[in-house]
């Protein structure tokens, strides 16, 4: 009898122990269905987007790296797409992608025209074939829906599967980036700090028109401010690298960073966002090594739904929580040998190209650069900060 009553008391406290380190691998600040902080404040806010709306956009960005001053070379990636914004919940939003095309060269630019969202597609002339990755990289943005926490413009928190791909997950964190608005008001210019994919940088506000309901801001980033670019998971693991949180950027990277933002009706209407990186030591003016990002947002249609009564969605609890910036975990795409073989080319590039620039070193740089272009999206501009560490370990 006491035997017994000792086992109950032991099942008891193991259950009991069991629960609380359970609960204690959760953040008892979170709530374990809700993407963000729980409270939502619904009051003052400067965003008007209405619970149960299909926000449209169409997206397109492209990433161009090149070398001026030795003829015409240059790698780019060219990338367009739909994305759906909607907000189940008053600070939860939920980013959905599709029909992505990718290509190596823009579509030729044609005549603005009033075309439906989702209208019959316009065939591109045949000379811009898609690139040879483009159905793979589509299916792989589309298999996941993103939630994120947004309070009023803020987006503190993504929340995903644990099987979403490092790599999608960057280029939505972008896409996220140029959604964010931190502002108090739209009318006030503000600086301030913001954490998105470029990481925890300086930015600022400046309201530059007004017409009707509509107004235009520019975002300025600071790059150089920018903290915790790197994680010490670099995308090159095997390099040992140097953590520093209060790292300085690369003096040799001349870099510029911002957006053009149009609001209307309470709603972001368009963000156009543009960065330009260029390696100062090989550039006479504008020439030189180059690396620039351009990324424009344009809303195309809304729609309203009704929300299905039940939501399953309630019942699911959140499985991976992060913030906007940039994971440089290696992506299961960038294979062994090409990571291998950027390594030994950046190498390569610092013995060209430091303390003095070697003769060779414009080849070097674009043996680097078409080795490169194969890994994943952004990896390449963020490769090239990448090479201080790697050029301070090999000295
Ligand atoms: C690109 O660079 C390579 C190697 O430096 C050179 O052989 C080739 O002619 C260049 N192409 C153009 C179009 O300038
Ligand atoms: C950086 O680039 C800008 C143009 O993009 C140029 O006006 C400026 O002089 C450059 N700064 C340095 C230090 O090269
Ligand atoms: C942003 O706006 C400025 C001023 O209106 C303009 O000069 C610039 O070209 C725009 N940038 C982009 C990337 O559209």
């Amino acid at each position: 009898m006491g035997r017994r009553k000792y086992l109950l008391v032991f099942l008891v406290l193991a259950v009991y122990c069991n629960g609380i380190s359970h609960a204690e691998k959760r953040n008892p600040l979170k709530d374990p269905r809700i993407c963000g902080r729980p409270q939502c404040h619904e009051t003052n806010n400067k965003f008007r987007y209405q619970q149960y709306r299909l926000y449209k956009y169409d997206y397109s960005m492209y990433v161009k790296t090149h070398f001026s001053g030795s003829g015409e070379n240059s790698s780019e990636l060219h990338l367009i797409a739909a994305v759906e914004i909607d907000f189940p919940k008053p600070c939860q939003g939920l980013l959905k992608l599709h029909s992505i095309e990718v290509r190596d060269r823009p579509l030729p630019v044609v005549e603005e025209q009033d075309f439906e969202y989702g209208a019959d597609y316009v065939e591109p002339p045949p000379e811009v074939e898609l690139h040879p990755k483009s159905d793979v990289i589509s299916e792989e943005l589309m298999r996941f829906e993103l939630k994120f926490a947004f309070h009023d413009g803020v987006v503190g928190e993504i929340c995903h599967e644990e099987e979403e791909p490092v790599w999608t997950l960057n280029l939505k964190r972008g896409i996220l980036s140029s959604f964010q608005n931190s502002m108090p008001r739209f009318d006030i210019d503000y600086h301030t700090t913001e954490t998105d994919v470029s990481g925890v940088c300086d930015v600022s506000y400046t309201m530059s028109g007004s017409k009707g309901t509509s107004l235009t801001i520019r975002k300025t980033k600071d790059i150089a401010s920018c903290k915790r670019r790197y994680k010490t998971n670099s995308l090159i693991q095997t390099v040992p690298y140097e953590f520093r949180p209060n790292y300085v950027a690369w003096p040799i990277l001349n870099s510029t960073s911002y957006c053009n933002i149009s609001v209307d009706n309470f709603v972001y209407k368009e963000a156009i966002c543009y960065e330009r990186h260029q390696l100062v030591p090989f550039s006479n003016g504008q020439a030189g090594a180059v690396t620039e990002s351009f990324s424009k947002l344009t809303l195309a249609d809304e729609e309203s739904y009704t929300p299905e009564e039940q939501n399953v969605d309630d019942e699911y609890e959140i499985q991976k929580r992060s913030s906007l910036i940039y994971d440089h975990t290696p992506s299961a795409r960038d294979s062994h040998d090409e990571i291998k073989a950027s390594r030994e080319l950046l190498k390569e590039l610092c013995r060209q190209g430091f303390p003095d620039i070697q003769r060779n070193f414009p080849d070097v740089f674009l043996n680097f650069l078409s080795t490169t272009r194969v890994l994943s999206l952004t990896a390449l501009s963020q490769l090239l900060y990448r090479s201080k560490s790697i050029c301070d370990n090999g000295k």
